[in-house]
């Protein structure tokens, strides 16, 4: 009754923003997006018939009672699935900080639900756990394939959910994460995806995204970075430009919700002043002020070198990701990937 899985976070480069159904995280879009093998998860579950209550450790924390709960939450789906009753032991911990402007519940969802499935007795197929992951977190549906992947939106929980589009070993690209702003962000994703339809540039979105959708596949597969990165720019622009035309959640003399910090801002004309130079590479950015630096694998030398003198003026500093593999099984009885 105890098993230990690993995930890495995942980076979107069509953005997931705005849910159908906020309690299966069905989202009113298909997205895309690529494992981050920079940064990963790692989750250990042992369930207990002796044990009374869910007790869940984070990073070798207690969790708060709000962490807790949700994956007390997704516990409970999994207990419903595998028709068991006992309470577990949870511990969690990532080997990339809670500051590092990578969405760490992803990674910790990918983990959680394929640690507590096995746990608990089942072998799930990959569909499905991306269709359980989903639940405990949107983005977490696309942790669970590897390398290259997309979600389909789907209607009904049953067809919601994320496949691999292509291996990490496709394409040798580079996320180098800068991270200009340590700051907690201000407003959740939960909270931003529930004021997107807000914006009158939602509907515009989503009816641009068809094409973009097709744009970045294509370009994906054909490894043509020019296309590609010119058109996961417009489109992490888009889903900024939605936020920023939201109302806040909490303060009404706001006008939207604004992720983007200083910081940002120099990151993006920096990178637009590389390309200018000759040094390819593309920005885009999630819920939050830090930079995601795209670029062949063969050019991650040239934008540490240009990148560094700005993280100095910044008190930044970057994480460096590789295309990673999908959600996997540790130790004992290890399956390798589950893709
Ligand atoms: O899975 P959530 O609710 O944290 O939403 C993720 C939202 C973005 O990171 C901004 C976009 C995405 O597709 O990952």
């Amino acid at each position: 009754m105890k098993a230990t899985a690993a995930a890495h976070p995942n980076l979107a480069f069509v953005k997931y923003w705005g849910k159908v159904d906020p309690r299966l995280n069905l989202p009113t879009n298909p997205s895309i997006s690529v494992n981050l093998d920079g940064a990963t998860t790692v989750t250990t579950v042992a369930f207990s018939d002796e044990r009374e209550t869910d007790q869940v450790f984070i990073n070798d924390q207690p969790a708060s009672p709000p962490a807790r709960q949700r994956v007390v939450r997704h516990l409970d789906r999994v207990r419903r699935l595998a028709g068991v009753e006992a309470r577990a032991l949870v511990a969690s911990r990532n080997d990339f900080p809670a500051d590092a402007g990578i969405a760490s519940s992803a990674s910790a969802f990918a983990a959680l639900s394929l640690a507590a499935s096995r746990a608990a007795g089942l072998e799930l197929d990959e569909r499905t756990l991306s269709i359980l992951a989903r639940k405990g977190s949107g983005s977490a549906s696309r942790s669970i394939p590897g390398g290259f992947v997309e979600w389909q939106a789907g209607e009904r929980d049953e067809d919601s959910y994320a496949y691999p589009i292509a291996p990490p070993e496709h394409w040798d690209i580079r996320v180098v994460t800068a991270i200009v702003d340590q700051q907690p962000k201000a407003v959740s994703s939960g909270q931003g995806h529930r004021a997107a339809p807000q914006s009158p540039f939602f509907n515009a979105r989503l009816a641009a995204l068809p094409q973009t959708l097709t744009t970045v596949r294509r370009a994906l597969l054909d490894r043509d970075l020019s296309a590609f990165g010119l058109a996961l720019e417009r489109e992490a622009v888009s889903m900024h430009v939605v936020c920023m035309t939201s109302p806040h959640p909490e303060r009404d003399w706001l006008s939207g919700i604004y992720y983007w910090g200083p910081g940002s801002m120099r990151l993006v004309h920096a990178v637009q002043a590389w390309r200018r130079e000759g040094l390819e590479v593309y920005f885009t950015m999630d819920a939050g002020a830090n930079v995601h630096l795209i670029c062949r694998g063969g050019d991650q030398a040239e934008l540490e070198g240009a990148l560094c003198p700005l993280l100095l003026e910044l008190e930044g500093w970057c994480l460096v990701s590789r295309p990673g593999r999908g959600a996997w099984l540790v130790g004992e009885g290890e399956a390798g990937a589950q893709s």
